[in-house]
């Protein structure tokens, strides 16, 4: 094996973040050893990864978060300087219907990768990030914006074991001393997520010419940060964040979810032809316990370490759009669940 300068696990690393921070962490530290943890559950997707597959900087290795002695042999297997920790069960419609994969994966996933970590760091320096999300705060009142020492509460199942992977890391830091960050980050954006998410859901039906279901009054706001940035951010903490602090990571940009879709719809119509796209909304029952508002105050990471979101909104969604329309069968493949039989083949029936 050629020698690496560090060595990092990426967990969910072929989800739509995880594949993202790969891409740019094999492009950006080739004297790094990246090594992609993924059990590969319905989000997980090889094609997402498939441009570093052959790169002597990247590992793959299909492996549950909950399965400590796998994990274990993971970590003896490579024995990594750090982790970016992103591998979750993160739709909150599905944590309405059915929690208990969103408590083993979030939770006790989180809890074996922390022993492990904990144990990692007796030998060597060990950089644990802990990647969470806006969510924890709840919802949040308009002209407010939750900053990293607002009180969690959070209102999905999703959230709430978000919440309490969150409190495990943070115990982590306080009793064991181990060398924690979490993050939060806003709603995120780009190439690559799967299409139960409002945005690639929203392209894929107006595409397709068929409603988009708008939950509520659609009147809900969130913060949409491009995923290149987030990862961006990602990369800084690892580095140069804070043991045991938090940071928020978000544009500050306040979005109705209604003028969300219409403006894809817009984009959509300038780049195929009008055929007033918006008509295809259409309003439909609310989502349980569904959270008005979110905002972050991401000034600390700003003032501290000089990241700020650099894509706007506009031209973020321009840019998703061209890569959705160019990747039809990347679609097709997650609509028909096809991606799942090379699993199958590669791996077995699990
Ligand atoms: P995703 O659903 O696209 O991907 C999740 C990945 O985790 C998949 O590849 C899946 O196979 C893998 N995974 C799930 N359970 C696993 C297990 N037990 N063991 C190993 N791998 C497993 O998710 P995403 O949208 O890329 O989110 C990544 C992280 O970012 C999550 O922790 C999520 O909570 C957080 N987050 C996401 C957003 C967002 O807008 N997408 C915003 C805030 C925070
Ligand atoms: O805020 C960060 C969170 O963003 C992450 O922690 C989650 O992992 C991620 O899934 C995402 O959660 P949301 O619930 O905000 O994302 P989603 O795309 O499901 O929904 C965005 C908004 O759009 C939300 O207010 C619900 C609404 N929505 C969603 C869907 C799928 C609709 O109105 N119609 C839809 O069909």
């Amino acid at each position: 094996m050629p020698e690496f300068s560090r060595t990092v696990i990426v967990t969910g690393g072929a989800g739509f973040i995880g594949s993202s921070l790969c891409q740019s962490l094999v492009e950006n530290h080739s004297d790094w050893l990246i090594v992609n943890v993924d059990c590969l559950t319905y989000a997980g997707n090889l094609a997402n990864v498939e441009s570093i597959k052959g790169r002597p900087n990247y590992r793959f290795e299909r492996v549950s978060i909950t399965d400590a002695s796998s994990i274990s042999e993971v970590f003896s297997k490579y024995n990594p300087n750090g982790i970016f920790h992103l591998a979750a069960e993160t739709h909150v419609d599905r944590s309405i219907e059915s929690p208990s994969d969103f408590v083993a994966t979030n939770v006790v996933g989180t809890h074996v990768l922390l022993e492990e970590a904990r144990r990692a760091s007796q030998n060597r320096p060990f950089r644990f990030l802990h990647v969470s999300t806006d969510e924890v705060y709840g919802s949040v009142a308009p002209g407010q914006s939750a900053n990293e020492s607002t009180a969690y509460h959070p209102n999905s199942p999703y959230a709430a074991s978000k919440a309490a992977s969150d409190h495990l890391v943070n115990s982590y830091h306080a009793t064991y001393g181990l060398q924690t960050i979490v993050t939060h980050c806003s709603n995120n954006y780009g190439p690559r997520q799967f299409p139960e998410k409002l945005i690639p859901l929203a392209i894929r039906n107006a595409i397709a010419g068929i409603p988009i279901p708008i939950y509520g009054d659609g009147l809900q706001v969130r913060d949409w940060l491009a995923v290149e940035d987030h990862c961006l951010a990602l990369e800084l903490l690892l580095e140069r964040g804070k043991p045991g602090e938090s940071y928020n990571i978000s544009t500050m940009t306040d979005t109705e979810n209604l003028n969300l879709v219409r403006l894809v719809c817009e984009l959509l119509d300038s780049k195929l032809g009008d055929k007033n796209r918006k008509s295809l909304v259409t309003f439909v029952k609310d989502r349980p316990g569904h959270d008005r508002r979110y905002a972050l105050d991401s000034s600390k990471i700003s003032s501290e370490l000089g990241w700020r979101a650099s894509t706007d909104l506009k031209s973020g969604l321009a840019r998703t759009i061209d890569w959705y329309l160019a990747n039809e069968a990347w679609l097709q493949g997650c609509l028909s669940g096809e991606y799942r039989k090379y699993y199958e083949r590669m791996y077995g029936n699990r």
